[in-house]
């Protein structure tokens, strides 16, 4: 939005990404983003956090808010992050993030951030109920990738304007402060067939933690017959399936169980079509039913293990905010003597 062109960041690689702890974790999450973060630990240097932060931009009960945060650690764990490669932590475990998105508030232009898709679809027709910091939420979505110089964000599609207007902050306070190439332009990773998982009972609709509907999700807790049971009621239509992806135009429940398939075999979704053209749902959905319950079903068990230590689960998440903050306080330190403060 700015005119200059971007300036080159000459810093190392870093991977950063998070999640909020604001109800079940589902299939879309670990096939958008937690299915990329382990991959990715072992190629360059990666920063997983818990959005506390910016779970309580809607309310949150304090009672549950804290056994939702190890519940999010715990899937990072079960789906292969390991915390002796990548630094697992908790945001408000590093107030720098705040500390930064302070500072990013006073860069970003309210013109940006109206245009956020994410704050219209969650404030409704109420939009003067809605709390500052929903509004806001974008900005500190910008300093937790910034305050660590982050270049690769792993996440869904859904999160691209975030990412969009992450590389506008960094770029306008580049700029504006005369520090061309400070921060990176970070680089949105929403590639795969798994960047957006729909409903499975409306293929229209996202895959989401806050449907109403379980049916619509499964859950990385699910049990097998769960799974199962969900894959099968899952909605479809009729027909048989097609040769190519084009012949599931206007027909979207059908197409996103391809996708969910093509993404849990690590497959691509032609190659799917390929094996089950001519096939109905009668016989695709126990295929479907049989390869999620052999993705997801350990990772649900290994959840519910590694939930029952939840002193483990602390003890990583403290050592890794000791890691994350090491980084982000020579950042923050660097932002404050930059913008002129009298404690910079
Ligand atoms: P959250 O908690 O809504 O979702 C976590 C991750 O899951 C992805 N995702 C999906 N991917 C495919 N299909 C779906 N149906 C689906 N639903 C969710 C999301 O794209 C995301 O990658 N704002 C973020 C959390 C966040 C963050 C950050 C992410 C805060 N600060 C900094 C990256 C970098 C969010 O609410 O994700």
């Amino acid at each position: 939005m700015t005119e200059q062109a971007p300036a080159p960041f000459t810093g190392e690689k870093r991977v950063l990404s998070g999640v909020q702890p604001t109800g079940d974790l589902h299939l879309g999450n670990y096939l958008g983003a937690l299915v990329k973060f382990q991959r990715l630990q072992h190629e360059i240097p990666t920063f997983i956090f818990v959005a506390d932060y910016h779970a309580i931009t809607e309310w949150q009960d304090p009672a549950k808010l804290k056994a939702q945060v190890r519940e999010i650690a715990a899937a990072y764990l079960a789906t292969g992050l390991d915390p002796k490669v990548a630094t697992i932590f908790a945001q408000s475990a590093v107030p720098e993030h705040a500390e930064l998105a302070w500072v990013l508030n006073c860069v970003a232009r309210l013109g940006w951030l109206d245009r956020m898709t994410q704050f219209k679809d969650k404030a409704g027709k109420h939009k003067e109920r809605a709390s500052v910091g929903l509004y806001t939420y974008p900005v500190l979505q910008a300093a937790d990738i910034l305050v660590y110089k982050a270049t690769h964000v792993p996440v869904g599609e859904d999160q691209r304007q975030h990412l969009e207007l992450t590389r506008d902050i960094a770029q306008k306070f580049n700029h504006d402060f005369d520090r061309p190439g400070f921060f990176p332009l970070p680089e949105a990773l929403t590639q795969g067939p798994g960047a957006r998982i729909m409903s499975l009972r409306d293929g229209t609709a996202k895959m989401s933690k806050s449907d109403p509907s379980d049916y619509a999700r499964i859950n990385l807790t699910d049990d097998p017959d769960a799974i199962a049971q969900k894959v099968r009621k899952a909605r479809t239509d009729a027909e048989p399936l097609p040769e190519t992806m084009e012949g599931l135009e206007g027909r979207a429940e059908a197409k996103n169980l391809v996708t969910i398939y093509a993404a849990l075999a690590g497959q691509t979704e032609a190659q799917v079509l390929a094996e089950f053209a001519g096939h109905g749902f009668g016989a695709f959905k126990p295929k479907l039913a049989d390869l999620a319950v052999s993705v997801m079903g350990p990772i649900g068990a290994e959840m519910r293990r590694l939930l029952a230590d939840p002193a483990e689960i602390d003890r990583i998440l403290t050592a890794g905010a000791e890691r994350a903050r090491a980084l982000a306080q020579p950042t923050m330190r660097e932002v404050k003597s930059i913008v002129g403060f009298w404690a910079g």
